[in-house]
């Protein structure tokens, strides 16, 4: 090939990426296969890789590229980033066009309502149809170029079309989120490797666009939505509604949910309506912006220092409140480690009383400066957890002192260690009374060993009594020994020894998850299950073996060897057996796997099984249940009142089925 033929040819797949990159990205409705879409990114990069001197900045091979940088370069705003005024009620609202009728009398405003979304502020910068720059808000005037960590977001298009790609040089502004699903889904990860947690998705979202690394930027889930154009004058668009049709044109994502409003009543029954769906958004928003839609309109009345005078931000109600700190006390996981629990004075938030609200780690009390006798201001984000905001300072009472991380363990006093490049604090006793607590909680929760009527009363006394040393002696425990139990009578004492002996043939997913070894949940214990068949097997299984298993993985595998490495954890396993526990799957299981490499997305309720028998169902025959629909999931099982899932699946053609059809699939086979 010359030359002249690759610069063609790469032209041709740079175009046909970017478009499937827009239909993927930004509008959610691919239209090819992902395998088919791999192809041509591998021929463009094989290209690219013979001639290197055709490589382009705006090349999608070049999304992820560039080297971490120590520090960002400072960017002067041609156009300040100004702040919003703020309505909280719609009388605020009333008064917002009485100033701006008084401002421009006669003027008849029409508005836009668009959701407020909590993120990060960001200016892009194009020139040409090309993406050129982008910069944070920072102060408004000076932000940071971080256009390398922009880049990897996808739904950034690095080339555009139509009448904006014409224009010499423009700047757009939006907002750089986390979809809550993907939030809540970092979190799971980072939770289950020990690292720190994000209290929010603005946080996290911050902290991926600050990233020093753009490879590290590029494994967080980012999204952004355009909602401003400013710098592109040449174009005279009449109103902000045509020019978000434009944006919309030349490939940005819009807010689907942006309204225009010839009322203000209007405005203010939309505000009305997004606050009450605005637990169902996929993103966190703290409020609406009500803009006046001419742009006549807005250049006559202009901004102040400040803000601009044709917008005003609705918020929602707070959900947020301050309180009084009382103690700070702190727990001992199943695994160890410690976790400091801010005491509260109660107080309600959103409908629910708050008494505690984790502070997580130390870095976080040293991050925050949390102190007993701190007023704080905390908070609770739709499904989010309560966290502290921030101390109120000024509240601070004479005499209160730091918190001074416990270097024993509160709960049996052995000695706690923090590893190095670690967050949390250990307790390195293996024989800490509270973690055996914690484990035994966990062994007979519902989706381990399912043990009814083993509350927390009964395990601490068992713990504190000496009758249980560890989960092998649960087994042996007699109906007389439980019915000596403080409040445990006769009746319940046989009925825990009943639901102990039922436990024994929970088979080899739910016990290795019942283990509690590190980093292995209900997911990882089902597919070690599937794999190995039983706990002997698990057990000898070389490091290497266990990695190999898709969706473990190398830091997994190595938890799994340590565990059954260690000569106690092997005794144990041998007194499980001894005492009738069943470690292997039933070999009528290991029968033919119908639904082998099929993914399933469950949702809405079934009505004749639970999730959790749906799932059991599949995976006993091979598949997978997966959280969200993509265009390579096989399946989607929808029951009464379905959410979203439903809509994505017909949006990308993925086979639906009923509760009649999905129990025919699993049965015929
Ligand atoms: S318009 C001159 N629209 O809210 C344009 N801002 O307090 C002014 N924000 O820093 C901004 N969603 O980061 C606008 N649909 C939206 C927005 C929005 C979120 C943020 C933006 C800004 C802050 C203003």
């Amino acid at each position: 090939m010359t030359r002249a033929e690759a610069a063609q040819r790469i032209a041709e797949l740079r175009e046909h990426i970017h478009h499937h990159d827009y239909l993927y990205y930004v509008e959610a409705r691919p239209e090819i296969a992902d395998a088919e879409y791999d192809r041509l990114i591998r021929e463009l990069r094989d290209l690219e890789a013979r001639f290197p001197d055709l490589i382009t900045d705006d090349s999608p091979t070049q999304r992820v590229a560039g080297t971490p940088t120590a520090v960002f370069k400072p960017v002067e705003h041609q156009v300040a980033m100004l702040s919003l005024d703020n309505a909280t009620a719609a009388d605020d609202l009333r008064e917002f066009e009485a100033r701006i009728s008084r401002a421009l009398p006669g003027a008849r405003f029409t508005y836009v309502c668009e959701p407020k979304i909590d993120g990060l502020g960001v200016a892009l910068l194009y020139a040409r149809g090309r993406f050129v720059r982008g910069a944070t808000r920072g102060d408004g005037r000076v932000g940071e170029d971080v256009t390398p960590n922009l880049k990897t977001i996808r739904s950034i298009p690095m080339v555009l079309r139509g009448a904006l790609a014409a224009v010499d040089e423009f700047e757009v502004r939006g907002e750089v989120f986390m979809p809550r699903a993907e939030f809540a889904k970092l979190n799971r990860a980072l939770e289950e490797a020990g690292e720190t947690t994000f209290a929010n998705p603005r946080n996290a979202a911050a902290g991926a666009v600050r990233q020093k690394d753009p490879a590290v930027t590029a494994r967080r889930p980012l999204d952004i939505i355009l909602y401003h154009l400013s710098r592109a004058d040449a174009l005279a668009f009449a109103t902000h509604w045509e020019t978000l049709e434009a944006l919309r044109t030349a490939g940005f994502k819009t807010n689907p949910r942006a309204e225009r409003c010839a009322t203000l009543d209007a405005v203010i029954a939309y505000c009305e309506r997004l606050e009450s769906l605005r637990d169902a958004l996929d993103y966190d928003a703290d409020g609406v912006v009500v803009k006046v839609d001419a742009l006549e309109h807005q250049r006559r009345l202009g901004s102040t220092t400040h803000h601009p005078r044709w917008a005003i931000a609705f918020k929602f109600a707070g959900r947020q409140a301050s309180t009084v700190i009382e103690a700070i006390e702190v727990g001992v996981g199943k695994t160890g480690i410690l976790t400091p629990v801010a005491k509260l004075r109660p107080v309600e938030l959103a409908g629910v009383v708050i008494r505690n609200v984790s502070l997580h780690n130390e870095d976080e009390i040293r991050k925050k400066d949390v102190r007993v006798g701190d007023t704080v201001l905390i908070e609770r984000a739709g499904d989010v957890i309560p966290y502290v905001v921030q101390v109120v300072t000024a509240m601070r009472p004479a005499g209160a002192e730091p918190f001074r991380f416990p270097t024993r363990c509160p709960a049996c006093g052995g000695v706690a260690f923090r590893p190095e490049g670690e967050a949390y604090w250990r307790c390195m006793n293996s024989g800490c009374p509270a973690q055996l607590k914690e484990r035994l909680r966990h062994f007979g929760s519902r989706r381990a060993m399912d043990i009814e009527h083993l509350g927390e009363k009964v395990i601490d006394q068992l713990v504190d009594r000496g009758l249980v040393k560890d989960f092998a002696d649960l087994y042996t425990l007699t109906v007389d020994q439980l019915a000596g139990l403080d409040r445990l009578a006769e009746k319940s004492a046989e009925n825990l020894a009943r639901a102990i002996g039922a436990s024994r043939t929970r088979g080899l997913a739910r016990l290795l998850n019942a283990l509690g070894i590190r980093l292995v949940g209900e997911r990882v214990a089902q597919l070690l299950a599937s794999r190995f068949g039983s706990l002997e097997k698990v057990a000898k299984a070389p490091e290497a073996e266990l990695a190999e298993v898709h969706g473990v993985g190398e830091t997994i595998a190595r938890s799994v060897r340590a565990f059954f490495d260690d000569p106690t954890n092997r005794a144990l396993i041998k007194r499980l057996e001894d005492v009738g526990v069943v470690t292997a799957e039933p070999e009528t299981d290991a029968g033919p796997q119908p639904l082998a490499g099929k993914t399933f997305v469950l949702t809405g309720t079934l009505t004749t099984l639970t999730r959790d028998a749906a799932r059991e169902a599949i995976e006993r025959r091979g598949g997978r249940v997966i959280g969200s629909v993509s265009k390579t999931t096989d399946y989607v099982v929808v029951g009464e009142s379905p959410g979203g899932k439903a809509d994505d699946a017909r949006r990308l053609g993925v086979t639906m089925l009923d509760e009649k059809e999905f129990l025919a699939l699993v049965e015929e086979r």
